[in-house]
């Protein structure tokens, strides 16, 4: 049997994300363990939800430091943790081809968008206001690109014209919250490997 794998998540914020991978664990649907919740903000709901759960939640602000400086804070952390994977959730900075490079490629991000439309800031609200009948989410490989790394899974959305892109937000977040525990045990669990930009799953032994 494999070992079980170790994750460290990087959050900004609200932290559903990452509330979802731990449900999943709970669940017994995906077979790993969060050491490590991560933020560079103090006041981030996803660190207070991080350390009731009794997960060890460190702040690596980044206000005065340049961004290598606070990047080498985060590495020695996750690898004192030694983790497996890291999971961007929510994580507002980007992160240099140093640090990728550090975890062997396996940073992987979540996305509120069928990429490589719609990256960047607010993609679902740019979505919306585009006119899209699709959208959707995507969780990828990380490179020092914003939200431009090979694609693991995608969920689509349908948009309900006569809704709001809160609403279609909203609708996102839920595939999200599908998409990440599964894309994640899609990598940990299977083969695979990458053609080009193509993460090319290796078909699975039954
Ligand atoms: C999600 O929409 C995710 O796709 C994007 O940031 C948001 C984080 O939400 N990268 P949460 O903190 O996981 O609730």
């Amino acid at each position: 049997m494999s070992k079980q794998a170790r994750l460290g998540i990087l959050l900004s914020g609200r932290g559903s994300n990452f509330l979802a991978i731990q449900q999943a664990i709970e669940r017994g649907d995906l077979d790993a363990r969060i050491v490590v919740v991560l933020s560079n903000r103090e006041r981030a709901p996803g660190i207070a939800k991080a350390r009731e759960l009794g997960i060890d939640a460190v702040v690596v602000g980044h206000r005065g430091k340049d961004r290598r400086s606070q990047e080498l804070e985060l590495e020695q952390i996750l690898k004192s943790h030694r983790v497996d994977w890291v999971c961007l959730a929510g994580y507002m900075r980007l992160l240099s081809s140093a640090f990728i490079d550090e975890f062997r490629g396996r940073v992987l991000n979540i996305h509120p968008s069928l990429l490589p439309a719609f990256p960047g800031l607010n993609a679902q609200k740019q979505a919306w206001e585009y006119g899209v009948k699709v959208s959707g989410c995507t969780v990828h490989l990380v490179d020092a690109g914003m939200d431009s790394g090979p694609i693991v899974g995608q969920r689509i959305v349908e948009v309900d014209e006569s809704a709001s892109a809160e609403h279609l937000s909203a609708r996102i977040l839920a595939e999200e919250h599908l998409l990440y525990p599964v894309a994640l045990k899609a990598l940990i669990q299977r083969e695979w490997r990458i053609e080009g930009r193509r993460v090319v799953f290796l078909p699975s032994e039954s």
